[in-house]
């Protein structure tokens, strides 16, 4: 059975009652001298990692949520936040501790606790902490590249283009970074069931996570509208897996009242233990860029956990004194998934009207997005934007990456299409730096790599027309006899064709 949710009684009793021996000058100095010998830091009462949960919407603060994570007075979401940060006057950490943490993270690359060598765990100072006893399920997730894009940046009109590349974690795409710290949570309170629903990357991940922490994962997703790598993925890692007749956002209903029912851990976004996780690609991103800041960074919008989670994190770092200004953070949807764009656009983000999702793009085939409370404070807080991009931009663009020997997922790929629009717009300027975040690996949807190869991917659509633009990014196979004149003959002919550019 459940226990308690989020920070241990003992420590409910300290944030309750202020004790005056918090009042220390460099909090987060301590700590990191506390973490060099224990890999989960034991929670003293001097520990600023103790994290607390507040509502978006009304504020109140919490330490433990209901199954569904929802504000019990309003219904929003929660965000994990840390009273002891900022310190009693409410002053931000000093320049030195900053320098510290840098160095601390740096010296952790080589270490071989499995703690250290995971791209998440080792930004533990921002993470909340697990119990004396407690081990993360770790599967050295983060640690992710950094990837130069000339061809991409041609195409952008940008001089330089970098591309973050969250597809290289172990279960191929972001989510397991935030699923290493929310799985982990979910074993210290001791529950025997976790599940989510999804377009198959979370699924995926969760699966891979409950499996190294001894836990069964429940699975609901969309049927028939997954790619096969990514359920073959839940498959694999032994999750419990109901494909349901409907859409994500149907599925999202199901499990809300099967979480109220039965004591199962929510994995989906709206926990903010995955948030909280997912932030860190953002700290590693500052950490590979020595910590100069980009001027913009292009998430893709779906259930909008990721760029609420990146943006987190951005403004933390800012606060800590990690980094010196803030990049604009622009969000991209899918023209037929768009509800984030539409609130902006028609309603001024005062309301998020749901819509029929549908789009090429599987991940992102959202109508009814959970954070965009979340997205959009950061998207204000950073002046960042958002953008929409159609079937054909996307499909254009995820080539485009490809021909810059990078595979991505679909979804992925409108972050490129995203900033080609924002540079025609002037929102980008050539000379500006931009870090594209990839969400997932290019083998997550292999069969819409094919199909766009071999020119079949709008067959029967009503973009089957226009879609002729994209012939010359295609690359089918060709079919021979296995005889050396006809390979030599083939090779002779895109010789010809090549010089003749
Ligand atoms: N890119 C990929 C590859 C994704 O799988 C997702 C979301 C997103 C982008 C959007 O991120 O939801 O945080 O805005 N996939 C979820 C899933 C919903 O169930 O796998 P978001």
């Amino acid at each position: 059975m459940p226990r308690d949710r989020g920070i241990s009684r003992r420590l409910k009793a300290f944030v309750l009652k202020p004790n005056p021996q918090r009042t220390i000058r460099n909090p987060l100095l301590l700590v990191i001298l506390n973490y060099r010998m224990n890999p989960v830091a034991d929670k003293t009462k001097t520990d600023p990692c103790i994290s607390r949960l507040r509502c978006i919407g009304c504020g109140a603060i919490v330490d433990h949520a209901d199954q569904d994570f929802r504000c019990s007075n309003c219904g929003d979401l929660f965000e994990i936040f840390y009273p002891g940060w900022t310190g009693s006057a409410g002053t931000r950490v000093a320049e030195h501790d900053a320098a510290s943490l840098k160095k601390s993270w740096l010296e952790r690359k080589s270490s071989f606790l499995p703690a250290d060598t995971s791209g998440v765990w080792r930004f533990r100072e921002m993470l909340p902490t697990l119990n004396p006893g407690h081990k993360p399920i770790t599967l050295r997730e983060g640690n992710t590249p950094l990837h130069e894009l000339p061809g991409c940046a041609r195409a952008a009109g940008v001089d330089t283009l970098l591309a973050k590349h969250q597809g290289m974690n172990p279960t191929a795409s972001f989510k397991d970074t935030g699923m290493t710290t929310a799985a982990s949570f979910a074993r210290q309170e001791g529950f025997h069931w976790v599940a989510c629903a999804s377009t198959g990357n979370t699924s995926a991940s969760m699966a891979a996570y409950a499996a190294r922490g001894g836990m069964r994962s429940l699975v609901l997703i969309p049927e028939g509208k997954i790619s096969w790598g990514k359920l073959s993925q839940s498959l694999d890692f032994g999750a419990v897996t109901c494909q349901l007749r409907t859409d994500f956002d149907g599925c999202v209903k199901v499990l809300n009242e099967v979480v109220k029912r039965m004591p199962v851990y929510l994995l989906n976004s709206v926990n903010p233990y995955r948030l909280e996780g997912q932030k860190t690609a953002a700290i590693e991103l500052l950490e590979q860029l020595a910590w100069q800041t980009p001027d913009h960074m292009i998430v893709p919008g779906g259930n909008l956990g990721n760029s609420s989670a990146l943006g987190k994190a951005l403004l933390e770092m800012r606060d800590l004194g990690l980094i010196a200004r803030l990049p604009k953070l622009s969000v991209i949807q899918a023209e037929g998934a768009n509800p984030f764009v539409r609130s902006i656009r028609e309603h001024g983000g005062k309301t998020l009207t749901p819509v029929q999702a549908d789009t090429f793009a599987t991940a992102i085939r959202i109508g009814n997005p959970a954070s965009w409370k979340k997205a959009l404070r950061v998207i204000e807080a950073t002046a960042g934007t958002v953008e929409q991009v159609s079937e054909i931009e996307i499909a254009s663009a995820k080539a485009e990456i490809g021909a810059d020997g990078v595979g991505c997922e679909p979804a992925s790929a409108v972050t490129l299409a995203g900033l080609k629009k924002l540079v025609r717009q002037g929102f980008v300027k050539p000379g500006e730096s931009t870090v594209l975040i990839l969400t997932g690996h290019g083998l997550k949807d292999p069969e819409f790599t094919l199909k766009f190869h071999r020119g079949d991917l709008f067959a029967g659509t009503r973009d089957e027309e226009d879609a002729r633009v994209l012939a010359a990014q295609q690359h089918a196979p060709i079919v021979l006899n296995a005889n050396v004149d006809a390979v030599i003959h083939t090779l002779k002919q895109f010789d010809r064709a090549d010089s003749s550019r």
